[in-house]
């Protein structure tokens, strides 16, 4: 699907402000020579992309699956990055149900090896025991057929895995093989955890289908089940959270920025853009403006558990009190910011309205490519617990999506500094357009629009 610019005028009482009615004037001419203001030159100034490229290259030496030993140590790495820079860092636990997925997982039924996958919740164990075929696995399915000390062959469809599994396991099963009802692999999940599941693995819909057609011929089978390492149970995870107060205590306007990214990855991936790229653009940024004046305060956090959830931002803004959730004016969240092979920066609300965030990066954006950058709605990440607590969030993101995404072949060498630049200019001169403290007393402190307040840009699909 192709995505097109559309551009809608809107009437405001700014209309006619000589630097908006200026700049759409001549577009071309603003995005050429570079015109943008004072201050946002006092950031940009400040960055190094080097910086952001070699933190993405130290934390994608290896996955960050939330609450593994490696995610921890990004964790401390983080922490001491903050602190390296004169922040104090603050390491925030919590706790989720999580799932361990198995070392080992192996189905041989007579002399033949399978090729079975395991699924998310199964027990571990190990079985040996007579094949049977327990259909669809229905309770229906299951009257009639002896499954006490058994190994049921169930096939996919009509109820869930779960139900499947734990019908067979109340029927006396010993471990359960689900197969696929259509061709490709069946990776699948039991759901939730329930201690009344046994051992249960997949297969393709032609190993399956072969095994039930030996069963309806009347052969006797034995199946050999071993799943070893699945374990389910609380786990904890962190958020790190670094603030930059305002600079002057009397002249502090009680509103807080967050800048935001997550740092787990998912199982098998280095998460070099997903999110190595924002984290390391979370630090950079919290450098660069470490000694900026400014009004408002700037919080820098790093979430964990957002693959399995948005897990750590929904905990760090249910944890806040009301009277500090009405503090947070915008959350920038960046996820995703620096593949070469990603498309354009893209920014997504919850409910595909503007907000303050869009606002100021679409000003600055303007301001500094002659081109407002574009927002849509949705996106899953960490700006969605923001937006429903009814917080101005967005998340920045490239679209469309690079093919390594949550692949093995999410490394460094797909990262681009060009990429990295431009979407660390365009958030930084947002959030410094609102913080700055030159501003104080001539602005107002809420959603404004600015250079671009004749016209909004979203995104829409086209055919
Ligand atoms: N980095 C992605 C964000 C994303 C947003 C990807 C929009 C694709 C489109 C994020 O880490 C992610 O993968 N999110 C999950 C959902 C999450 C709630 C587990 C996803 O989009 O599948
Ligand atoms: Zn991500």
């Amino acid at each position: 699907m192709k995505k097109a610019l559309v551009s809608i005028a809107l009437v405001t009482s700014l209309t006619l402000s000589s630097v908006g009615v200026q700049a759409f004037a001549q577009p071309s001419a603003t995005s050429q020579s570079g015109i943008h203001n004072v201050l946002d030159n006092r950031v940009i100034n400040q960055i190094n992309v080097d910086n952001i490229y070699n933190n993405i290259d130290y934390l994608q030496q290896t996955p960050r699956v939330a609450a593994s030993e490696e995610e921890y140590q990004a964790v401390l790495y983080i922490k001491d990055q903050f602190e390296s820079y004169g922040y104090e860092a603050e390491i925030q636990p919590f706790e989720f149900f999580g799932f361990t997925a198995p070392h080992t997982v192996e189905l041989s039924v007579g002399e033949t090896s399978l090729t079975p996958n395991s699924f998310t919740y199964t027990a571990s164990g190990e079985v040996t025991a007579e094949l049977v075929d327990a259909g669809l696995g229905r309770e229906g399915d299951l009257a009639g057929v002896e499954l006490d000390g058994k190994i049921a062959l169930i096939q996919r469809g009509e109820i869930s895995f779960g139900d499947k599994v734990l019908n067979a396991a109340r029927a006396g099963a010993r471990g359960v093989i689900i197969y696929n009802n259509a061709p490709g692999t069946l990776n699948g999940t039991l759901g939730g955890a329930n201690d009344e599941f046994v051992p249960a693995v997949s297969l393709s819909q032609a190993e399956g289908q072969a095994l039930a057609t030996q069963l309806a011929d009347g052969e006797s089978l034995t199946a050999s089940l071993t799943v070893l390492g699945a374990e389910s149970g609380l786990r904890t995870s962190h958020n790190v959270i670094a603030s930059k107060k305002p600079t002057n205590k009397n002249k502090d306007n009680g509103n807080v920025i967050v800048l935001s990214s997550h740092h787990d990855s998912v199982p098998g991936a280095p998460g070099a853009n997903d999110n190595a790229s924002g984290t390391a653009m979370v630090l950079e940024l919290a450098r660069a403006m470490k000694n900026l004046p400014t009004d408002t305060e700037i919080r820098f956090t790093t979430f964990g558990a957002e693959e399995l959830g948005l897990i750590g931002s929904r905990h760090y803004v249910n944890e806040l009190p009301d009277s500090e959730l009405n503090r947070i004016v915008a959350n920038f969240n960046l996820d995703m910011v620096g593949s070469r092979d990603a498309g354009d920066l893209v920014m997504r609300t919850v409910n595909g309205q503007p907000n303050l965030v869009t606002e100021l990066a679409q000003a600055s954006s303007y301001r500094l490519n002659g081109a407002p950058t574009p927002f849509n709605q949705g996106g899953s990440s960490d700006h969605v617990p923001f937006g429903e607590k009814g917080i101005p969030a967005a998340l920045f993101i490239h679209s469309p999506l690079e093919p390594w995404y949550h692949t093995p072949e999410d490394t460094i060498d797909k990262i681009s500094k060009e990429k990295l630049q431009d979407v660390a200019q365009i958030v930084s001169t947002a959030i410094y357009d609102y913080a700055s403290f030159d501003n104080m007393g001539a602005k107002p402190k809420k959603a404004k629009p600015q250079s671009v307040d004749a016209q909004m840009y979203f995104e829409e699909d086209v055919q």
